[in-house]
């Protein structure tokens, strides 16, 4: 009997644990690999402005609780179930594994020994509790007899059975431990037998990520808070070896990835300022020093750079911009493809001047309006910890709010991005585009082949595929089924949207080069038209507009978007 025993930690105990606002500055002798950029305590700096940003930093004297990071171990074996001992063995059963013969007896070998152990009650609490195998369908039962104080059933579904799935067995593994207050749980599949060797690899870690993040609960902000109980889960019967050992540690590092980018988005705007996701930026390329570099631009650098479209949001807010560039060189240093991940940065969005009015405007909710950023910043801790070869990866955000004040951008001004492009704003509300054109410039600067940028861009999104599917566009086929690939792999849902080049006869302006919104008509593919604009016609571009799945409304919380399947899509690019 083999074990490998790997653990899960949340990374970010705290978006910001120092007292003192800091402000990063590039230094003149960048250094190739490592941290760039100078850090000086805030107050040091002049002005009025300074002292109310100061002021701004400490809005309701929140921080966030500097909380342990919590680990469970995975431990892959090959014992019989019926030898297990600990507090829940979970099984995974389809609707066929239910199946019973003329004598109201399993007929699958997993489950008849467990309940011919059992002296019978398996087959006839199954039958009182009416479980019958379907996909969300669980029960969990105190039976004597066993090694195991408890035995659940979790349903799976028809008998074949997809990542989806076996994710899902995961996160009701989570609840039932939580409810049992469990430490040591088993899961095993009452089938593992119609798995090939690919995909007991693949079902193990989807298991594993699963309890993980249905573990996991942000409760930073929370002035009282329970830790989970569970510590150790043994995945029985999937095998066991170094190949299994890798794939674990793969999916403990994307899932920290994804409980890093859920905090970011949930932290709420007066906590994660732009200043303070640069901070974060800048932490992981410390983490990470042998892989990452980080560049911070302020707003006079930015401005060195022409970024009218990107300044002319920040224009208004208190909290000053700042645009976050980390490089990731892989080890070793030969470089086959470079690629640039893009995403919106913005820390609120309140509308500006076009302030977002009535119900159903989500003002409160635009805090996740840098979920794009969120699923950037996720992917390249994960690809800090992986460290793929061959490939050369640039994480892009222009971080900064959209607030309303005299210094702030009207409707109908005219900005200038830094591709010499002038556009006429008849609406601020539109400002994520306004940030991705100057960011998307940059990106094209630094020589990548592809670039996919991530936004929460437009509720016309969300009218058109819902809350849990992100729209993709782009002209590349190529790019397309590369990413729709990676997607397949990490369960996240993508539909590809038509870039209609005819549409963009309603984002013709008098007067500028473009106006930054059509009609209320096509508003998803108008937003993607405007963002084209600012992208060399050599290089792939995907945009994905998010901004339905960035959250999930029943859980109150952010969903991780995008940083799995960004992770996945670097990975196919890397040799
Ligand atoms: N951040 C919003 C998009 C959004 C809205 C995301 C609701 C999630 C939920 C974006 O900046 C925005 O305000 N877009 C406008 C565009 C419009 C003015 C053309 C929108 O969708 O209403
Ligand atoms: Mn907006
Ligand atoms: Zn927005």
């Amino acid at each position: 009997m083999a074990a490998i025993v790997v653990s899960f930690a949340s990374s970010l105990a705290s978006t910001s644990s120092s007292s003192t606002p800091l402000i990063f500055t590039k230094l003149r002798s960048a250094p190739a690999l490592g941290l760039s950029f100078a850090i000086r305590p805030l107050c040091s700096r002049r002005g009025k402005r300074m002292a109310h940003a100061h002021a701004l930093a400490t809005l309701g004297l929140t921080q966030p609780a500097p909380i342990e990071p919590h680990k469970i171990s995975f431990s892959a074996k090959e014992i019989d179930v019926v030898e297990w001992k600990g507090d829940i063995l979970a099984v995974g059963v389809t609707e066929k594994d239910m199946v019973k013969d003329e004598n109201s007896k399993f007929q699958n070998s997993i489950l008849k020994k467990l309940d011919s152990q059992l002296g019978g009650l398996l087959a006839e609490a199954s039958l009182e509790e009416d479980f019958t195998g379907k996909p969300g369908q669980s029960t969990v039962l105190r039976l004597p007899g066993l090694g195991s104080k408890r035995v659940g059933l979790i349903g799976l579904g028809q008998s074949s059975s997809t990542t989806t799935a076996y994710r899902s067995l995961g996160e009701a593994v989570a609840a039932a431990a939580k409810a049992a207050q469990a430490s040591n749980v088993a899961v095993v599949l009452a089938s593992p037998e119609e798995l090939s060797a690919e995909l007991k690899l693949s079902t193990a870690s989807a298991i594993a990520s699963g309890t993980v993040l249905g573990t996991y609960e942000d409760t930073r902000f929370k002035s009282e808070s329970k830790k989970p109980a569970l510590k150790s889960v043994d995945i029985l019967g999937l095998g066991t070896g170094s190949e299994l050992e890798k794939k674990l540690k793969y999916t403990e590092d994307v899932c920290s990835g994804i409980i890093f980018g859920k905090e970011l988005v949930n932290a709420p705007a007066n906590v994660l300022t732009p200043g303070v996701l640069a901070e974060e930026a800048a932490k992981i390329a410390s983490m990470y020093s042998d892989v990452f570099s980080a560049t911070i631009l302020n707003v006079e650098q930015c401005k060195e750079l022409k970024m009218g479209s990107y300044l002319g949001v920040a224009a208004a807010s208190e909290n000053p911009p700042h645009f976050i560039h980390l490089c990731y060189k892989p080890p070793g240093g030969s470089v086959k493809t470079k690629l640039a991940l893009v995403g919106k940065g913005l820390t609120f969005d309140s509308g500006g001047y076009n302030i977002k009015t009535g119900p159903g405007c989500l003002i409160e909710l635009m805090k996740f309006d840098m979920g794009g950023s969120a699923a950037v910043l996720g992917a390249a801790k994960a690809l800090g910890q992986i460290k793929p070869a061959g490939v050369e990866v640039h994480f892009i955000v222009a971080a900064c709010e959209n607030m309303i004040s005299g210094a702030g951008m009207r409707p109908g001004d005219i900005l200038t991005a830094s591709n010499g492009k002038t556009i006429e704003v008849n609406n601020t509300d539109a400002e994520g585009r306004l940030t991705l054109a100057d960011a998307l410039v940059y990106a094209c600067n630094q020589g990548v082949e592809k670039i996919v940028d991530l936004a929460t861009l437009t509720g016309a999104c969300i009218v058109a595929l819902g809350p849990s599917i992100a729209g993709i566009f782009t002209p590349s086929d190529d790019l397309a089924s590369e990413v729709i690939a990676a997607s397949e792999v990490s369960g996240e849902k993508l539909w590809r949207m038509p870039l209609e080049e005819s549409y963009w006869e309603s984002m013709k302006s008098g007067v500028a080069d473009m106006v930054n919104t059509g009609g209320r008509q096509g508003g998803a593919i108008t937003a993607a038209l405007f963002l084209k604009q600012f992208v060399d016609e050599k290089v792939q571009w995907m945009h994905i507009d998010m901004a339905g799945p960035v959250w999930n409304d029943k859980k109150k919380a952010a969903t991780g978007f995008g940083i799995s399947t960004l992770v996945e899509w670097v990975l196919k690019n890397s040799s």
